[in-house]
């Protein structure tokens, strides 16, 4: 039987709070830990100590990327997909964002989640990743119901979510930000060379070799290796679902494309990602499904091989596949 470990670790940086995961430890019993906080705007960004109540249970918690996708929860007793949304609705006063929405998200698949402006397609993910409580409807997760209620319940199940915005803390380098809220500790100390050692073996393992240093400030990264040291913080912390909000929206050709390998990586290694494009030519290079929102409502989820663009953008404007549809 395995056990959690829940230290809570707030940061502000900048403005920016973050919450902290769960970090998974076989064979450790439940013990918590709360750090608040440990960076702040015009301070060091690395505390020279850190001291909680359990910092040696935490040795071990981190587990590579390969070891993400090879361990944890049995195989799916189901034919479930690994997220499966019915009904979802979500209203902000007289908006309705959300009149019902259901969605497969299967594993080892890229489902490119589209709509028009105002779709609905941020609330969704929102929904599942914490921020927003949907109204109504049902969440399932590996066969099973699910109510999450925080960033930090999604991410102990296994959904990691990046935002455009919101990707990394600029006064942070690389390790601080991979690690961020689920520091490794050695000693009562920062396990420095251990959390970069395993954020370089990540960086490595998902192809990302264009950073010059896992110690620059994410302020120095450009825009596709910022998205890129985000998806790899993502996938470090066992994730099985990685969710993007429009990944490659301010990015050049090259960046682009970076962005775009490291979608396929994922998906090689067994993930399932969920991503948020209006790029039409981005959707066919990368999905293998396409689930369309038309005004807070899906209307249509299928394998990418039953589309062409005109259909798509046909379900995008309308709602509908259109009457000069190939299909
Ligand atoms: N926090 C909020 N409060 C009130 N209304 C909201 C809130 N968030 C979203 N909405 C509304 O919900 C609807 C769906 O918004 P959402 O952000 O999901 O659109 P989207 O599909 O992501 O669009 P875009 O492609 O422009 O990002 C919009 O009408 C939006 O104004
Ligand atoms: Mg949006």
């Amino acid at each position: 039987m395995s056990h959690q470990i829940d230290v809570e670790v707030v940061h502000e940086v900048d403005d920016l709070a973050f919450h902290s995961t769960a970090c998974p430890a076989p064979g450790v019993s439940r013990q918590h830990a709360t750090v608040i906080p440990l960076i702040r705007p015009g301070c060091s960004p690395r505390p020279a100590g850190l001291m909680v109540p359990c910092a040696h249970v935490l040795r071990g918690s981190i587990q590579r990327l390969h070891e993400s996708t090879s361990t944890g929860d049995p195989p799916m007793e189901t034919t479930e997909p690994l997220l499966r949304l019915r009904d979802i609705r979500k209203s902000f006063g007289a908006v309705q964002a959300l009149g019902g929405v259901d969605l497969d998200v299967p594993a080892a698949q890229v489902t490119a989640l589209c709509g028009d402006n105002g779709a609905g397609k941020s609330v969704l993910i929102k929904c599942v990743a914490g921020i927003h409580q949907p109204d109504r409807g049902q969440i399932r997760w590996q066969g099973r119901e699910v109510h999450i209620r925080s960033p930090r319940e999604a991410s102990a199940l296994g959904i990691e979510t990046v935002y455009q915005d919101l990707a990394l803390a600029d006064n942070l380098d690389i390790v601080q930000n991979m690690f961020l809220g689920r520091e490794r500790l050695r000693h009562w100390l920062l396990d420095e060379a251990e959390m970069e050692q395993a954020a370089t073996a990540t960086l490595r393992e998902l192809g990302v070799t264009t950073v010059r240093s896992v110690r620059q400030r994410a302020a120095s990264l450009s825009g596709g290796q910022r998205q890129s040291v985000a998806v790899a913080r993502a996938v470090m912390w066992h994730s099985k679902l990685v969710i993007l909000d429009e990944p490659t929206a301010a990015l050049g050709v090259t960046q682009t494309a970076m962005v775009q390998d490291l979608i396929r990586s994922l998906r090689a290694h067994g993930l399932a990602v969920l991503v948020i494009s209006h790029n039409l030519n981005e959707v066919f290079a990368i999905a293998d499904r396409i689930a369309i929102l038309h005004l807070g409502r899906l209307a249509v989820q299928a394998p990418l091989i039953e589309f062409d663009r005109r259909r798509v953008v046909s379900y995008m404007t309308s709602g509908e596949a259109g009457t000069e549809a190939r299909l």
